[in-house]
């Protein structure tokens, strides 16, 4: 099919998919009220046209912790990112890489921190959770470490799984173990270019960090079984800052939406942080991502370098999402769209549209640098 948007991306995605894949992509939690207020709230933000401004040439790119950006997008760690296209994370890195845009690898991944620095040629960063095995976690760390990661994203927004219903209808978290193979098999016919791809050359498909401690069997299957048992839901700062002791590069806590927590973090120690409702597939209910952010960008913007995830879906909203006091955004679920839809291709595909969108965007609204974007930019 032909695709020109991201809203493309998603429709070829979800037809090259085995549904319970793209259903655990394209979902979220309980009613998924917050992850529909995530993209709607976005459309709700009036841009503010200015012309005769004499823009000149776009340019979109900015620093974060002292990396140079050729524009304000990284791409978020996904859960199990890697099966929706052969060696799924090398081929997102590769995408990333050579976008000037980093990577973040998941805990959850199909490859390992070792398969994506033997892919790629730049450092990119790794995304840990709090688990019960403490040992696990500083193991992590030290792999992180070796791979030459350049940045750790903490995920704080999962002390226990979210409650995500079209997963359970879709086989992949429901029913008896019979009843999920047969209808994950029944799918997978269903889509013979992914059987092919992934199902056949893109093996191993185990989980890479996680299948050495579920005795190699780590698969969709044992996903939220390990997922369940190893959140740690006694988590709290002290935890970070225990990590920050043992981290020395740029720490960002991922999954924060209220301002106090902000605060939180920057005592913690933490250099960052993304402003994010997991994507709306954690607490349904709680207040879209581009709603949560400016109240945590004046709490504490000048303390760490605050960003955004959820809902952006075109270069207008990272705009949006710029002037709302984001440094920087991550997508999550377009970069799959892409990685889906197209492996390698089509993520580069999806950054060029977030760029060439951006630039639109910023031209109309008189912004020639990132750096210009503001909340004036914006009809409030
Ligand atoms: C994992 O982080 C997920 O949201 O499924």
């Amino acid at each position: 099919m032909f695709v020109a948007d991201i809203a493309d991306y998603r429709e070829a995605a979800r037809r090259r998919l085995p549904r319970f894949l793209y259903e655990y992509v394209d979902g979220g939690a309980f009613t998924e009220t917050t992850l529909r207020n995530n993209t709607n709230d976005f459309q709700s933000i009036a841009l503010r046209q200015r012309v005769m401004s004499g823009v000149g040439e776009v340019d979109l790119s900015t620093e974060l912790f002292g990396q140079k950006l050729a524009l304000p997008v990284a791409l978020a760690p996904v859960g199990l990112a890697g099966l929706n296209a052969r060696r799924g994370e090398v081929q997102g890195a590769r995408a990333a890489e050579k976008a000037g845009v980093p990577f973040t690898l998941s805990t959850v991944s199909a490859c390992t921190i070792e398969e994506v620095q033997r892919g790629t040629t730049k450092p990119f960063w790794f995304q840990l959770y709090v688990t019960r095995d403490r040992g696990f976690m500083r193991d992590m760390l030290a792999r992180a470490k070796a791979a030459g990661c350049n940045a750790l994203l903490f995920t704080v927004d999962m002390p226990i799984p979210g409650i995500r219903y079209r997963d359970m209808r879709s086989g992949l978290s429901a029913g008896t173990p019979l009843q999920r193979q047969v209808k994950q098999i029944s799918q997978v016919m269903m889509r013979p270019r992914w059987a092919w791809d992934v199902g056949v050359m893109g093996r191993p498909h185990t989980l890479g960090h996680v299948a050495p401690l579920t005795q190699g069997k780590a698969g969709v299957e044992q996903f939220w079984a390990w997922m369940g048992q190893n959140f740690d839901p006694t988590v709290t700062w002290k935890d970070i800052e225990a990590v920050r002791a043992e981290w020395d590069g740029p720490l960002i806590i991922k999954g924060v939406l209220d301002a106090e927590d902000a605060r939180a973090a920057a005592d913690a120690g933490a250099n960052g942080l993304i402003v994010s409702n997991h994507g709306g597939r954690q607490l349904d209910g709680v207040p879209s991502a581009i709603k949560a952010l400016p109240p945590i960008a004046d709490a504490v913007g000048d303390r760490l370098t605050v960003m955004m995830d959820g809902g952006v879906r075109s270069g207008l909203d990272v705009v949006r999402a710029i002037a709302s006091g984001a440094k920087a955004v991550l997508i999550g679920r377009p970069w799959i769209y892409g990685l889906a839809a197209r492996g390698e291709a089509g993520v580069s595909h999806v950054l060029e549209i977030l760029a060439k969108e951006m630039r639109v965007a910023m031209a109309l609204t008189g912004a020639s640098r990132v750096a210009d974007l503001n909340r004036n930019n914006l009809i409030q």
